[in-house]
């Protein structure tokens, strides 16, 4: 297998295509958003779907966030491998193999699982019960996203006096994702239909309080609506992840301006098959265009026109400045978030010299 690059090496002796991050930058995200967080008395529960990785767990956990939110079964296993224990499954989880997996890693950490329908909790509640352990669970209702989430209202709290009566299981908060607003490109409208979505949450936990249900935590949010969902009144968990590399999707298409970008690729022009074409190595293996089209740092006369399996397309505005084989170009991914899965490793670089490698731990666990 292929060796790690040396340590104290510069970016020019990476070989390519190389995931790099400036941790400069990605350490005054994590400051900023920690900050934001806090001036706003909101706990932050960053994602780590983005990452993957406990080693970047750590430095949040270091910077004040509680824990972390995980998409999957497998991160969360990671991150708790990693020593990070205080863990949100923002997703479901069904099934004998998984619910005994839940149960030994509840075993070493102190998981949150998503529910939004019985059938989900009473074998976990039993399995939990079974092996002397309590799990914390969160309801998600549907705030408009339509993704999963049971109806706000009434079918939550339907729903949460039936998790009450289940042993083995603590409700500990209730959860909504606004997901569908990220892009409303109007500022005004994306806040008010924001604030309208969030309050959906916000009057479903005082429903299960009017009925004498606990509901702690008010979770939601994400990168890009943290800064609107940071001030909603009642939600006291951000689970804002992405933020800490940010990307072309979050910057132009949520117009999120106030991040730095910590996350590039690092290609080679590999050929230049017509004066205003060049090829670079990175293709769809190692970048994505799906959510937003990856942007050439300090090359505004180049642009990513397409992308295949392992070559990477790139147009040059008539009169741009000639690239020749052999260069070097850094991409901002379009979505890091569905970048960093297709590496194994992140360089992290400081003064342009290589300071760590942070493997990608929980790449394929998607269990
Ligand atoms: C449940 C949930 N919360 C939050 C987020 C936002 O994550 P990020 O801040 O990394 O964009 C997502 C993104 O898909 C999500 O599914």
């Amino acid at each position: 297998m292929e060796k790690s690059p040396r340590i104290g090496c510069t970016k020019d002796e990476l070989d390519t295509p190389a995931l790099c991050i400036d941790l400069g930058a990605m350490e005054s995200n994590i400051r900023a958003m920690a900050a934001a967080c806090k001036s706003h008395g909101v706990d932050w529960r960053p994602h780590a779907k983005c990452h993957k990785s406990p080693v970047i767990g750590r430095m949040l956990i270091e910077a004040g966030a509680i824990g972390l939110t995980c998409a999957k079964l497998g991160e969360a296993e990671v991150m708790a491998a990693g020593g990070i224990g205080d863990l949100l499954i923002a997703n479901y989880i069904v099934g004998r193999k998984k619910i005994a997996r839940l149960v030994e890693l509840r075993r070493v950490a102190d998981p949150i699982v998503c529910i939004d329908h019985a059938v989900q909790a009473e074998p976990i509640g039993a399995a939990m019960q079974q092996a002397g352990l309590q799990l914390r669970v969160l309801i998600e209702v549907d705030i408009g996203l339509h993704r999963a989430g049971v109806l706000p209202g009434a079918p939550a709290l339907e729903l949460a006096q039936k998790i009450v009566a289940t042993g083995g299981l603590l409700l500990a908060g209730v959860m909504g994702y606004e997901g569908h607003l990220l892009t409303l490109s109007d500022p005004r409208e994306k806040a008010r239909q924001i604030h309208a979505a969030l309050e959906q949450v916000v009057e479903t936990k005082h429903l299960l309080e009017a009925s004498d249900i606990a509901c702690p935590i008010v979770s939601c949010g994400g990168t890009g609506s943290y800064e609107i969902t940071l001030t909603h009144e009642g939600v006291n968990e951000l689970q804002a992840g992405g933020a800490i590399f940010m990307d072309v999707f979050y910057r132009r298409k949520c117009n999120v301006q106030s991040l730095q970008y910590a996350l590039t690729v690092l290609t080679t022009v590999v050929s230049t098959p017509a004066p205003l074409r060049a090829i670079i190595d990175a293709g769809r293996k190692t970048l994505n265009t799906e959510i937003a089209v990856p942007e050439v740092v300090g090359r505004a006369d180049v642009s990513v026109e397409s992308l295949s399996a392992e070559h990477g397309t790139l147009r040059l505005s008539p009169g741009a400045k000639p690239l020749r084989i052999g260069d070097r170009l850094e991409l901002i991914p379009g979505y890091g978030d569905l970048t960093i899965v297709l590496h194994d490793e992140m360089y992290g670089l400081r003064g342009g010299r290589l300071e760590r490698v942070i493997e990608v731990e929980g790449r394929g666990k998607i269990r």
